[in-house]
Order: C-alpha cells, then sequence, then structure tokens
C-alpha cells in the first residue's frame, strides 16, 4: 500500500492499492454512526462492511450527475436529521466523482462540518474528485456552482473497484492523468507513450503507477494553494474549453472526455500563439488519441462556446484566462489572448 499525505486545513491520508472493507473497520473505530452514501450500483459491497460497534446507516442516491443536485441534498440532510447525526458521527461517500462531491458537501454543510471518508470508484474519481477537498452539487445555472473547501478524514484508493468501470469511464478518468503529465509530472507522459487503453487496463502495475503519480501531483498542488488563490489554477489545464464544450454538449459527453477536448484546443492555441513546438501538439494528438478520447467536437459556434469560456472561473471580468505550457511540465498564465489565435485553435477542433 502507498500512503501520499495532503496537507490542507488538516492533514490527511490517501491511501493507495488499500482494501476499502479493511480501511473501514478502521476509519469507524470509535464512532456511533456511519452514513454511507451510494449508488444502488454499490449496494452489495457496500451493506456487508463491518464497521465494529458503530451503526451503519445507508443512503443510496441517484447515478451521476443526478445525485449533485439540491433535490438529493435536501432529501439527504432531512435523513441525516431523522437519523441523528451528530459531529461526532462519520459520512462515508462511495462511488465516482458525482458521489463524493455530494457527499463531501453533506458532510461539510451537515452541522457545519462533520467529518467524511471518500471512498473513490472510478479513475477520475481517485486522481481528482476525492483529493483535494473540493465539494459540492450543481445548481440548475451550472456546475459545481453550490459547494465548499472540506478535506476528507482519508481518502481509500481500492484499485478492485475498477475492474467493473465501463472501458468510456476509465478512459475518461485517464485525461486527467495525461493532464498530469503535460502540467508537470512528465514521467506520465513517457509511461503513456505507445499504450493503448486496453493495454494500460491489462496492466495493474502500470495504472497503480499512473494513478499513484496523478495523486501526488495533485496533492502536491492543493498542499500549496488548498482554496485556489494562484497555483491551484493549473490544475484547470485544459478546462476552460472543455467546461464550454460539456456546457455545449448539454452533459452529454464525459467530464474526461471535454478535458480532452479542452487539451487539444489549448496546445492548439499555445501552438498559434509560438508557446509550444509542433512535436508539443503533435504529442497531445498522440496521446489522447490512442486512449480512445475524443480530440475533435463538432460546436454550435464559435461564439456560443466563448461565451460560455466568459462564465469560467478563471476569467475575470470578459478577460479569458488560460492556463497553456511553455515547455511540457511547465505551465504559465495567459490572459486575454489574441482573438485571431483563439479563433485559429478553435477552426482546429472544431474543424
Ligand atoms: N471535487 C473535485 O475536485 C472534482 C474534480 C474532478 C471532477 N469532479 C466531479 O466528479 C464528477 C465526475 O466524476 P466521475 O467521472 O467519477 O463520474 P460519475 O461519478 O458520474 O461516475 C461515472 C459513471 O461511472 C459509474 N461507476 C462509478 N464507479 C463504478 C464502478 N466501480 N464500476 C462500474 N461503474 C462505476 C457511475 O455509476 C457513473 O455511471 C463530476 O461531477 C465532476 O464535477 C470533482
Amino acid at each position: 500500500m502507498i500512503t501520499i499525505d495532503i496537507k490542507a486545513e488538516r492533514q490527511y491520508q490517501v491511501r493507495i492499492g488499500a482494501d476499502f472493507k479493511d480501511e473501514i473497520k478502521d476509519v469507524t473505530k470509535g464512532r456511533e454512526r456511519i452514513a454511507f452514501i451510494f449508488s444502488e450500483k454499490m449496494k452489495d459491497k457496500v451493506k456487508n462492511l463491518e464497521v465494529g460497534d458503530a451503526e451503519p446507516f445507508y443512503f443510496a442516491v441517484p447515478d451521476s450527475e443526478v445525485a449533485k443536485s439540491t433535490k438529493t441534498l435536501l432529501q439527504l440532510w432531512d435523513w441525516l436529521g431523522a437519523a441523528g447525526f451528530t459531529r461526532s458521527d462519520l459520512i462515508v461517500g462511495v462511488g465516482g466523482g458525482a458521489i463524493t462531491d455530494l457527499s463531501g458537501f453533506a458532510a461539510a454543510s451537515w452541522l457545519r462540518g462533520i467529518d467524511w471518508v471518500a471512498i473513490p470508484t472510478t479513475v477520475a474519481g481517485m486522481v481528482d474528485a476525492a483529493v483535494g477537498g473540493k465539494t459540492g452539487i450543481n445548481s440548475e445555472y451550472g456546475k459545481n456552482l453550490i459547494g465548499a473547501f472540506h478535506s476528507p478524514q482519508r481518502v481509500i484508493v481500492d484499485l478492485q473497484w475498477l475492474e467493473t468501470l465501463s472501458d468510456r469511464d476509465f478512459s475518461a478518468g485517464l485525461a486527467e492523468v495525461v493532464k498530469c503529465g503535460f502540467i508537470r509530472d512528465t514521467k506520465i507522459l513517457d509511461f503513456l507513450k505507445g499504450k493503448s487503453l486496453a493495454e494500460i487496463r491489462a496492466d495493474k502495475a502500470l495504472t497503480t503507477e499512473l494513478i499513484e503519480r496523478s495523486i501526488r501531483v495533485k496533492g502536491d498542488v492543493v498542499s500549496g494553494d488548498y482554496k485556489e488563490s494562484f497555483n491551484r489554477e493549473i490544475l484547470n489545464y485544459g478546462h476552460t474549453f472543455g467546461h464550454a464544450v460539456e456546457l455545449d454538449s448539454k452533459y452529454s459527453l464525459r467530464h474526461g472526455e471535454c478535458v480532452s477536448i479542452g487539451m487539444i484546443y489549448v496546445a492548439e492555441l499555445a501552438y498559434a500563439l509560438d508557446l509550444i513546438s509542433e512535436s508539443t501538439l503533435l504529442l497531445h494528438r498522440e496521446l489522447l488519441g490512442s486512449l480512445d478520447l475524443p480530440t475533435t467536437y463538432s460546436a454550435s459556434s464559435w461564439s456560443a462556446l466563448l461565451a460560455n469560456m466568459k462564465l469560467d472561473k478563471k476569467s475575470r471580468g470578459n478577460t479569458l484566462r488560460f492556463v497553456l505550457l511553455g515547455e511540457i511540465g511547465q505551465t504559465q498564465r495567459v490572459e486575454g489572448p489574441d482573438e485571431g489565435a483563439l479563433i485559429a485553435a478553435y477552426e482546429k477542433v472544431c474543424q
């Protein structure tokens, strides 16, 4: 087992390669009540967990983004109240990023903050959503608009969960792994070169290495800038255009698929601005393409995507800000790039 320490408002551990059943016995010691939040898919595995003397409570939520709604959260708050949850009790979120985001926010908001533990069950959840303390739900006005920073007590990364994950969700999670390679840990890119999705899935040691390295990148960045005042923004590489695509596609594409398209966009933009070489641009296309991730998008229009990008949390007033590469592994912020370059990059991605 590999343990990574993350420092935020409190220090906590990410335990990679752990058996979640053993970890649950450990984290529930001394607690009176445990609330498990999970989707129906996880029911059988969650309901058989041993929690010592604690009393387990089970709350099944709808799958994916439907879980991250005010409706589900209101039901969850009522349920916690009816079950008598106090500040010494524990919430455990078991699922993909949508469920750990909801569980973390329920923990952040109940009694102004109770402890929670994340058990991510997707690649995206393991390398991204469950690590870093951002919790939240969607509003009808947009994704992740309601939320809080509230770090978990522990993140339990048991790779056995990945066996049942669809290829599409596995590959969507790898988009964030590729991102970590481009912004910081270039060894990740070396590991990925020449590998197909099937080869990565079949190689457990490689999968573990990629997940561990990506968690180290995220852990390192958020430990230095927990509340996203400056450096944490680099984790949004590819996300400005990616979020615009996500909204434009009405969430029909996975988050990681949109990030993949977004990384091609920022690579094209950096190339148009003479910040990266053609070989760096082509490396983006090669790596993401070999993981079966999309590298093009049929947009409704440039103006629709531009309007969506202006809603991005990094934008200031009407000025767009992007995280772009200089060299591989080094990022820079670019504010208000030339419109010609923005459109040229758009035309390359949305031919
Ligand atoms: N808090 C953060 O810092 C942060 C970072 C990145 C993403 N996110 C959020 O995470 C969400 C995306 O996460 P995701 O990609 O895990 O999506 P998800 O939670 O919607 O899960 C994707 C699909 O995988 C299924 N699934 C989950 N685990 C499975 C398993 N072990 N076997 C089979 N199927 C399984 C789910 O039921 C779902 O259908 C988004 O809501 C995004 O906003 C949050």
